[in-house]
C-alpha cells in the first residue's frame, strides 16, 4: 500500500510525463508544418514514449492501492523560432524531468517505500539516456549553425536516430 506522501509524489510525477507528451507532441505537429518530417517523426516517437512513462506511473500507482490522478494540462507552446529552440526546449525540459525524478526517489527513501524506489529505478536509467540524447541533438544543432543545407541533412538523420531508439526500446 502506498503512503499518502508516496501516492502524491507519484501522481505529481505522472502529471509531468503527460506534459512531457503534450510539449513533445505541440512541437513535433510545428515541425511537420514547417516541413521538417524527420524531426517531427522523431517528436511523435517522443511524445508517444513519454505516455508509455505516463503510464506506467498510473498504472503502478492503482496497482499498490493508491488511486491515479488525471489532471487538466497546461497549453504547451504552439510555435518555435527553429529546430534549435525545439531542441534546446528539450534538453532543458528533460533536465527538469530528472531533477523530478530525483525528487521521488528521495521521498521513497524518507519514507522507507524500497518497492516505489526500485520502481523508480527504472525512470532514472530512463533520464539518463534521454538527457544523454537530447545533448548528442545539440551538439550537433551547434555543429551546423545556421547552414540550411545542414539543417537539411540533420533534419533527414533524425529520423534514423528515432529508428535506432526504437530498436533499442525493443531489444
Ligand atoms: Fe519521461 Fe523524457 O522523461
Amino acid at each position: 500500500m502506498l503512503s499518502k506522501k508516496i501516492e502524491k509524489a507519484l501522481n505529481l510525477q505522472l502529471k509531468i510525463e503527460a506534459e512531457s507528451s503534450q510539449f513533445y507532441l505541440a512541437m513535433a505537429s510545428w515541425a511537420e508544418t514547417e516541413g521538417f518530417n524527420g524531426t517531427a517523426e522523431f517528436l511523435y516517437s517522443h511524445s508517444d514514449e513519454e505516455r508509455m512513462h505516463m503510464m506506467k506511473l498510473l498504472r503502478y500507482i492503482n496497482e499498490r492501492g493508491g488511486k491515479a490522478v488525471i489532471t487538466a494540462l497546461p497549453q504547451p507552446q504552439k510555435s518555435f523560432k527553429g529546430i534549435k529552440e525545439i531542441f534546446e526546449g528539450l534538453l532543458n525540459h528533460e533536465i527538469f524531468v530528472t531533477n523530478e525524478i530525483n525528487k521521488v526517489v528521495s521521498i521513497c527513501l524518507e519514507e522507507k517505500d524500497f518497492t516505489t524506489h526500485n520502481f523508480m529505478q527504472w525512470y532514472v536509467a530512463e533520464q539518463i539516456e534521454e538527457e544523454a540524447l537530447a545533448r548528442t541533438i545539440m551538439d550537433k544543432i551547434n555543429l551546423i549553425g545556421n547552414e540550411k543545407s545542414g539543417m537539411y541533412m540533420f533534419d533527414r538523420d533524425i529520423a534514423s536516430m528515432k529508428a535506432i531508439q526504437t530498436a533499442n526500446d525493443i531489444q
